[in-house]
């Protein structure tokens, strides 16, 4: 049965609900009478479900602040398309923002009207998974005192990396259930670790740390129950740390490492973990960060297209509101813009962004009044200021 579930869940990709892309109601463009300028980076947007679609679209207003040479191509693959005409992502979804973009832009994917949650799946894993954006760097970062959830502690403790392995995992979806609905009822979900997607995600922490003045990687895993998959872990662990004599390696077991965020923060540099200890612990730290709302996030695949997006969700109850925060939104929006090689503009929504939380022209979340809009709005006044 195993086996069987096991090849089962690792076929060939299954075709798109609706090969066809009807161009014209599924994407917008936007200053398409620039984009000859060879300079000029192309980003495609999917906005998304729920709050993802008021973050995004604050979070270009503030880009398009900067003056950074970049043009947009929204895309409407979310909730409301899949249950419109059943597209989930078309079929050359991949291939075309691969081929055609500089990066991709994403908000949040999730609708309690699809429960399945087979829309999300198909964009949002589908892009890390056939990208290959193979390691997701999630940097941990308390912009003020006021956001800082730890008694005694000060916003300066909390400046550490998490970089999740992205494509590996429980996420796989490798597995099957056996005798469904019956007391017999068995249900399997592998999870799948090989020796490549391991070692390719230690090696990129160890040079991201290089690259950012990082001096520690600690590896996190469960290896006393996990013994065999992170074993595998351990043992890559330990072989591409002996490359790095510059940088020092540490092991923590994540249940330890969960306690030690939340009394010791100041202790982390660079965290690299698999993909489901990444995805749980990153909500944690964003709750460091003032919550989720706070929290950014890059899926990299080094020299190839990448994608960038906020770590929270859809977030359905404040949907529609112009209550969600748009700061994760924004400051994802700086990482890609430095991952395009516009560092200064980048700078510039970082310092906008923390002049914000200092001045508390923030959403309620982080304690400010504003809505979404106003504290978008005034991110993009800031940066507009600083040009
Ligand atoms: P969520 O991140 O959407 O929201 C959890 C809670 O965090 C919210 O109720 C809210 O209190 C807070 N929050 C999140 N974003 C916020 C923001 N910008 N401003 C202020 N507060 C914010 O997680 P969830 O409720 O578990 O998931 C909702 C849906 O989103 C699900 O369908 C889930 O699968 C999906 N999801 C998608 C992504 C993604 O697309 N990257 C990430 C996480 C969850
Ligand atoms: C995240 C999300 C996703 C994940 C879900 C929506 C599949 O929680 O990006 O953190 O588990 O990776
Ligand atoms: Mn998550």
């Amino acid at each position: 049965m195993l086996l069987a579930t096991k090849l089962r869940g690792l076929e060939a990709p299954k075709p798109a609900a609706s090969s066809q892309e009807p161009a014209a109601s599924s994407q917008k463009c936007y200053f398409s009478a620039v984009t000859k300028d060879a300079a000029r980076r192309r980003i495609a947007v999917v906005p998304g479900d729920g709050i993802g679609k008021e973050v995004i679209a604050q979070a270009l207003h503030v880009i398009r602040a900067t003056g950074a040479p970049v043009d947009f191509t929204e895309f409407d693959w979310s909730a409301d398309r899949y249950l419109r005409d059943g597209t989930t992502i078309p079929a050359d979804g991949f291939a075309m923002l691969t081929r055609d973009y500089d990066a991709v832009f994403v908000g949040a994917l999730g609708d309690p009207r699809v429960p399945s949650n087979v829309h999300a799946k198909d964009i949002l894993l589908g892009m890390r998974f056939k990208m290959d954006l193979y390691a997701n760097v999630r940097p941990v970062k308390c912009l003020d005192d006021s956001l800082c959830p730890l008694k005694n502690r000060k916003a300066s403790e909390i400046d550490f990396v998490v970089i999740r392995e992205n494509t590996e995992g429980p996420y796989v979806d490798v597995g099957g259930v056996f005798k469904q609905g019956t007391p017999d009822e068995v249900a399997v979900q592998e999870d799948v670790n090989t020796r490549k997607g391991v070692e390719r995600v230690i090696r990129y922490a160890f040079e991201y740390a290089r690259r950012h003045g990082r001096k520690k990687v600690l590896m996190t895993d469960k290896a006393n129950v996990m013994t065999y998959a992170h074993g595998l872990w351990q043992r890559v662990f330990k072989e591409v740390a002996a490359e790095y004599a510059d940088i020092g390696a540490q092991h923590m077991y994540v249940d330890a490492l969960c306690m030690h965020m939340v009394r010791d923060p100041a202790q982390f540099d660079v965290i690299v973990t698999n993909n489901m200890f990444g995805d749980i612990i990153t909500d944690l730290a964003a709750a460091l960060q003032g919550g989720l709302g706070m929290a950014a996030s890059g899926n990299i695949h080094p020299g190839r297209r990448s994608m960038f997006e906020p770590v929270h969700g859809s977030a359905p109850p404040f949907a529609g509101k112009n209550i969600a925060n748009p700061m994760g939104a924004i400051l994802t929006a700086a990482m890609m813009l430095d991952h395009l090689g516009r560092a200064s503009e980048a700078k510039k929504i970082n310092d906008a962004v923390l002049e914000a939380v200092r001045q508390k022209k923030t959403t309620q979340d982080i304690g400010g009044s504003l809505g979404t809009r106003e504290c978008g709005e005034w991110i993009q006044q800031q940066v507009t200021g600083n040009r």
